[in-house]
């Protein structure tokens, strides 16, 4: 039994987690946020090694020591535009632990049995089908372990190593080191319900026979129903995904929890499994998509897909002094941030603009869509980064009220959050994904390197609007030869 000051010290680490998401809900109270969820996760892991009684605490001090560096310097390293895949991957080892230790937690009793029965020691476990054992250690195995405690530890083989697998491959897709377009062959939705019966009775008899081998079974099904989860899914839906996993991690723990009998994991779990929900319900409303047609969509092919060609319509293009006149002589700017403005890094340029316009007397905003960029609130930390004050964001609703007289809409590095289509196409992979309406704006700049779509792989009818010039170059290039124009002017 865990003593009473570690159960209290447990109860402020889950406090610490609840004030951590409260933290994380707005971009000026993130940062202590992220302190105090990772003080709570502190709290928990030192409490956990005095309170209990560990062995191997050498191996297992080495393999905390290895996950801190690894995890400190690729999050240290990792450039803000690859982030969706370093949570990717952080999320999918997260998933695949609750899986190994849901299977560890099964073979103690099941091996201390065999291992009487069977004479085979250590390796007791690798020979635990259901047939070596007789009624009565099976009963026996089952009344130890209990019911419960079993479709738990079942629960959290399976979920853990889905969220492991398809992590690995939304992170190989992201990485780009798989195609990131949907893979599907034919009768896929056929092979993957198959997958799922098969998980479900693997799962039913794992639980009546309180057998490891059958848990493993399960879990090497659970990695095959990942992998078939995540194929399908293309291009803007996998950060999506992502978070959907990142879901099931949380409920693996969280049942690895009720096997454990530790309350923190129950309640850390708890949380992780219903903010990731609610994160990618909000992600999907974000883009005008159910969950559903996210994860199946691509059997009927709706899957916005990625990729795509660049178009050679012909378009009006100017150089940087007629637009730093266009924006110098304005009333109303709103900026149009968008995932171009992340990989220039220029945040600290477009603040620089923004500063030198409101200096001539213009008002300036940023319009930020909740799914501009890769991932959620991309767009808000990046200009944090740069100092931007929050009353300068403007939220979807308020900025396309504010476009509708503003003078210039100055899209940076965005496409698809502006797209048209996504009101007037109803075969578009975005239709139906509310956006910012730039087009609304009196003129309309885009800064850009090329004619080349945005994620989701279609064409900007708004690119060749008669009221819209295009800056070509890297958002960074172009943003600062606006500066040295304004400056001039
Ligand atoms: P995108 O539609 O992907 O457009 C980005 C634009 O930036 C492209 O037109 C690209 O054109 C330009 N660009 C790239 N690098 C640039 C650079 N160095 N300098 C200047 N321009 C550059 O971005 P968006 O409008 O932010 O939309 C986000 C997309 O991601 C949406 O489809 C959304 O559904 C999807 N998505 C987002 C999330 C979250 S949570 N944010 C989650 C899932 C999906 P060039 O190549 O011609 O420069």
């Amino acid at each position: 039994m865990i003593p009473v000051w570690a159960q209290v010290c447990y109860v402020v680490a889950a406090v610490c987690f609840i004030l951590a998401l409260k933290g994380l809900s707005s971009p000026k109270t993130a940062r202590r946020g992220n302190l105090v969820g990772a003080f709570g996760a502190l709290l928990a892991v030192v409490v956990t090694f005095i309170a209990y009684d560990i062995g191997n605490l050498g191996w297992i001090l080495l393999a905390v020591a290895v996950g801190a560096v690894g995890g400190a310097l690729g999050a240290r390293r990792v450039a803000m535009t690859a982030m969706p895949q370093l949570v990717a991957l952080f999320n999918g080892v997260g998933g695949g632990a609750a899986a190994l230790v849901a299977l560890l937690e099964l073979s103690e009793p099941a091996r201390a049995g065999i291992e009487r029965s069977t004479g085979f020691g250590d390796f007791a476990w690798f020979a635990l089908l259901p047939g070596d054992l007789t009624e009565s250690e099976i009963s026996r195995m089952v009344e130890i372990l209990g019911t419960g405690s079993l479709t738990a530890t079942a629960f959290t083989a399976l979920i853990g190593s889905v969220s492991f697998s398809g992590s690995v491959i939304t992170f190989l897709k992201l990485q780009e080191l798989m195609t990131g377009r949907p893979i599907t062959f034919p009768g896929g939705p056929f092979v993957f319900g198959g997958v799922l019966v098969a998980a479900l009775g693997l799962g039913v008899w794992t639980v009546a026979t309180g057998s490891v081998t059958l848990a493993i079974v399960l879990a090497l099904v659970g990695l095959l129903a990942g992998v078939l989860l995540v194929l399908p899914v293309g291009g803007a839906d996998v950060p999506i995904v992502i978070s959907l996993l990142n879901a099931f991690t949380g409920l693996a723990v969280a049942a690895g929890g009720y096997v454990l009998e530790n309350a923190l994991l129950l309640v850390a779990g708890t949380l992780v499994g219903a903010s990731g929900t609610i994160l990618t319900r909000a992600m999907a409303h974000a883009m005008g998509r159910s969950v559903s047609s996210i994860l199946f969509g691509a059997f009927k092919g709706g899957s916005t897909a990625g990729g795509g060609q660049a178009s050679d319509r012909p378009v009006r293009s100017a150089g940087p002094d007629d637009v730093a006149i266009m924006l110098a002589y304005a009333r109303r700017v709103i900026v149009v941030p968008g995932y171009g403005l992340a990989v220039a890094q220029a945040q600290h340029t477009i603040r620089e603009l923004v500063d030198l316009l409101e200096k001539r007397g213009v008002e300036v905003g940023y319009a930020i869509h909740p799914v501009a960029g890769r991932m959620p609130g991309h767009m808000n930390v990046l200009l944090a980064e740069a100092n931007v004050p929050y009353e300068q964001l403007l939220e979807m609703d308020t900025a396309n009220g504010q476009l509708r007289t503003a003078d210039v809409a100055l899209i940076v590095g965005a496409n698809d959050v502006v797209n048209p289509a996504a009101r007037t196409s109803p075969g578009s992979p975005i239709y139906g994904m509310p956006i910012l309406d730039a087009d609304h704006a009196g003129a309309i700049v885009f800064l850009k390197r090329s004619m080349r779509p945005g994620f989701a792989g279609i064409e900007n009818e708004l690119l060749f609007d008669p009221k819209t010039t295009l800056l070509f170059g890297d958002a960074k290039a172009s943003l600062t030869a606006l500066v040295t124009a304004l400056k001039s002017l």
